[in-house]
């Protein structure tokens, strides 16, 4: 065989080989065309390659080299059908109808904290800037932790059933509940340790009160706490001062209001003066003589101040927020924009 005739057959071949594969539309008439072409036994290349052993010695060596080239060829027409067949099946080829390359591709969106994962945060770190170092205690508490240590008696309403989540059950005799106040940490932090103390807790409250846009049955509390020789009401005006004026600005005033708590001696309601109104945000007094006696102190020796203010007013005020409940409906379109 001439090698003219040979290299002709070789070209033939190529562009059937070609056109077969290009019209192959499914896996069925792919394998038909692979057959076809490059089947063992009778492939069209096979029986070509046939004719190479009839070609002269001396054109022996080109007409191998094309002979390589053309299989090279047929099979990358072979894998490209094969790519091409696939990529339409899952809808992500150009060249198919189903596929629209204007549209939007998938944007990712950064995650941001919560707001109050936010304001506790910065509360931590002006707190930790007038040099209270955060404490932590648990949620579920007993009653000297909750009440009796803080100098609340036993027939104070503040330990009535519907205004508190007593936990029934568990092995011990010792009444438990899910804490009410972070005043709880004060007594954890002043059975441990020995004044001077200058310690914030900031964590979950619960009350079983009715959800409404200032009330939500857990809701968050920043408590302060300072012991010391010669405490005054001054130190504790000031402090709150100073931690009002970095939290919500330096236009914000500070009013006390005489009040009673059981653990203070005497007690204040601390109200923020903001956007042309004053605003209460929590309680404050010098830490009773009794608290101190009750956890080893001789309140003729150190005295204290502590306070404990509601984290969410606290955030609301900051942000804007007119509705305690948007911020635990867990809504991504309002958290977002925190
Ligand atoms: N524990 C009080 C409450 O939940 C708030 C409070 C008032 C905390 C006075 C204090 C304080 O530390 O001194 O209503």
């Amino acid at each position: 065989m001439a090698i003219e005739a040979f290299l002709e057959a070789l070209d033939q071949l190529a562009q059937a080989a070609q056109r077969t594969f290009e019209a192959a539309t499914d896996d069925e008439s792919l394998e038909a065309a692979r057959i076809e072409f490059l089947g063992a036994k009778n492939g069209r290349l096979k029986t070509v390659q046939k004719g190479l052993g009839a070609v002269p010695g001396p054109d022996k060596r080109a007409a191998g080299q094309r002979f390589n080239e053309v299989r090279d060829l047929i099979q990358n027409a072979l894998q490209n059908a094969k790519e091409r067949i696939q990529a339409g099946s899952s809808g992500e080829s150009a060249s198919d109808p189903r596929f629209d390359p204007t549209l939007p591709g998938w944007t990712r969106r950064m995650g941001r904290q919560h707001p109050i994962a936010q304001s506790i945060a910065e509360l931590v770190d002006i707190m930790g800037r007038l040099g209270f170092s955060l404490e932590d205690g648990p949620e579920i508490e007993d009653e000297r932790h909750n009440f009796d240590a803080l100098n609340i008696p036993s027939d104070h309403p503040a330990r009535d059933p519907l205004e508190n989540f007593y936990i029934s059950g568990g092995d011990s005799q010792v009444l438990r509940l899910l804490r009410s106040q972070t005043s709880t940490v004060q007594i954890r932090v002043m059975e441990n340790r020995k004044p001077p103390i200058r310690i914030i807790a900031l964590g979950r409250v619960y009350r079983p009160d009715t959800a409404d846009p200032t009330h939500y049955p857990m809701f968050h509390q920043m408590e302060g706490l300072l012991v010391d020789r010669h405490v005054t009401m001054a130190d504790l005006k000031e402090t709150l001062r100073l931690f009002a004026n970095c939290y919500l600005g330096t236009d914000v005033q500070v009013r006390f209001r005489p009040s009673f708590f059981p653990f203070t001696e005497p007690s204040v309601e601390v109200d923020f003066f903001w956007n042309d109104r004053w605003l209460e945000f929590g309680g404050a007094g010098m830490v009773d003589p009794n608290v101190l006696r009750a956890v080893g102190f001789d309140p003729d020796e150190v005295t204290g101040f502590a306070f404990g203010l509601g984290v969410e007013r606290l955030c609301m005020r900051r942000f804007g927020i007119t509705d305690i409940r948007d911020l635990y409906t867990n809504d991504v379109r309002f958290l977002r924009q925190f």
